[in-house]
C-alpha cells in the first residue's frame, strides 16, 4: 500500500478549553477553521494543511482515529482493492465526513486490536498559509506525515503484525529498546523517519502512550522545553538523544493525558541496513521523571471504540 505516513489524527477530549490555550501557547499550533457542520471540535494546524490534529468533545480522553495518507487517487483505489481482496471490512466515508476531514475520499476500518484507522488522499492545503500560535520554526510534516504514534494494546496477536505488514504494507523497523513486546513500523513510502507507528503490549490497558512530532530545529525543542518547565507541566522524560533514531527530544504530558515527544533530528534518518538492537533506549538524557503511561491509557472498556466492541460482541 503506497502510504506516505500519518496525515491527520483525531481524538476525543474532555477539556477543549485547556487544549485551546495549550495548543498555540505551548506547542505553537495554529487554530484551524472549523468545517461546516462541526462547530464544537477544535482543529489544529501544524503546517500548510487544513489541519493535522482534531479534538472532538468526548466523555473520556481517547484516540478516535488515525488518518493514513495514500499518495494519491490511484494509490487509494489500489488500497481499497487490496482491502476487498483480503476480506478486510471497511466503510466508505460520505461527502460530509470527507468535508470534515478536508480530503477527497476516505475509508474507515479497524486494526485487529480495535484502533480505528482511516485512509485518505488529497487533504486541503494552501502554500505559505501556516502562522504558528507563537514564535515557532514550524513542523516537518509534509512528505513524511505528521509524526509517529505509540499505542498500548491490550492484546498483541499475530494477526496484528500480519495486518500491519501484509495489508497496510508497512516495513518492520524493530522492537525498540523498551521492555516487553513492542513493534515499530514504517509506512511503505516513508524514507524520512524510522517509524510511523508502534504498538506496545500492555495487558488490560489501551490507549496512546505518546505522539512524536518533528520540529525544524533544535531551538524549537528547547523553547518548548522552557515553556513546559515554566508552566510546570508534567514531564515524562527530560531532554535526551535516542539510540535507535537520530532524535533529540523530550516528553511531556498534554491536556488529554498522553505525551507529546517534541523532536529535532540530529542528522537525517537513514536506514542502517540491518535490524537495530539497542543496548539502551538513549545515549544521554531522557531521564524518566514521570509516569511512562499517562492517564489516557485506560482499560479497553473505558477507551475502546464502541463500534469495534459491538462488532466483536
Ligand atoms: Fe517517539
Amino acid at each position: 500500500m503506497d502510504i506516505i505516513g500519518l496525515g491527520y489524527m483525531g481524538f476525543e477530549a474532555t477539556d477543549l478549553d485547556a487544549w485551546r490555550d495549550y495548543g498555540p501557547a505551548v506547542m505553537g499550533f495554529a487554530i484551524g477553521q472549523n468545517p461546516e457542520g462541526d462547530p464544537d471540535s477544535l482543529y489544529f494546524r501544524m503546517d500548510d494543511r487544513r489541519h493535522r490534529l482534531a479534538f472532538h468533545p468526548g466523555k473520556v480522553d481517547r484516540l478516535a482515529y488515525l488518518g493514513w495518507e495514500a499518495k494519491g487517487r490511484m494509490e487509494f483505489k489500489a488500497a481499497c482493492r487490496k482491502f476487498t481482496d483480503a476480506g478486510v471490512d471497511f466503510t466508505v466515508g460520505d461527502a460530509e465526513l470527507c468535508e470534515k476531514r478536508g480530503v477527497k475520499e476516505l475509508i474507515r476500518f479497524f486494526d485487529p486490536v480495535g484502533f480505528r484507522h482511516e485512509l485518505f488522499y488529497g487533504q486541503k492545503w494552501l502554500p505559505d498559509s501556516f502562522v504558528p500560535g507563537r514564535r515557532h520554526g514550524g513542523y516537518l510534516a509534509g512528505r513524511r506525515g505528521l509524526g509517529h504514534v505509540v499505542l498500548m494494546t491490550p492484546e498483541f496477536p499475530p494477526e496484528l503484525e500480519d495486518f500491519l505488514i501484509n495489508i497496510m504494507g508497512f516495513h518492520w523497523y524493530g522492537s525498540g529498546a523498551g521492555k516487553g513486546k513492542t513493534g515499530f513500523f514504517r509506512s511503505r513510502l516513508n524514507t524520512f523517519t524510522s517509524h510511523d507507528i508502534a504498538y506496545g503490549h500492555a495487558p488490560g490497558r489501551m490507549g496512546i502512550q505518546h505522539v512524536g512530532l518533528f520540529v525544524g530545529s533544535l531551538r524549537d525543542v528547547g523553547e518548548t522545553y522552557d515553556i513546559v518547565k515554566k508552566r510546570e507541566l508534567q514531564m515524562m522524560m527530560t531532554l535526551g538523544q535516542h539510540s535507535q533514531d537520530p532524535h533529540i527530544s523530550f516528553y511531556h504530558f498534554n491536556p488529554s493525558g498522553f505525551a507529546f515527544e517534541c523532536i529535532a533530528e540530529s542528522e537525517p534518518w537513514h536506514d542502517d541496513g540491518f535490524e537495530l538492537n539497542p543496548e539502551k533506549m538513549s545515549v544521554w538524557g531522557h531521564e524518566l521523571v514521570g509516569p511512562i503511561l499517562g492517564p489516557s491509557v485506560k482499560t479497553p472498556e473505558e477507551v475502546g471504540d464502541p463500534e469495534f466492541k459491538a462488532k466483536k460482541g
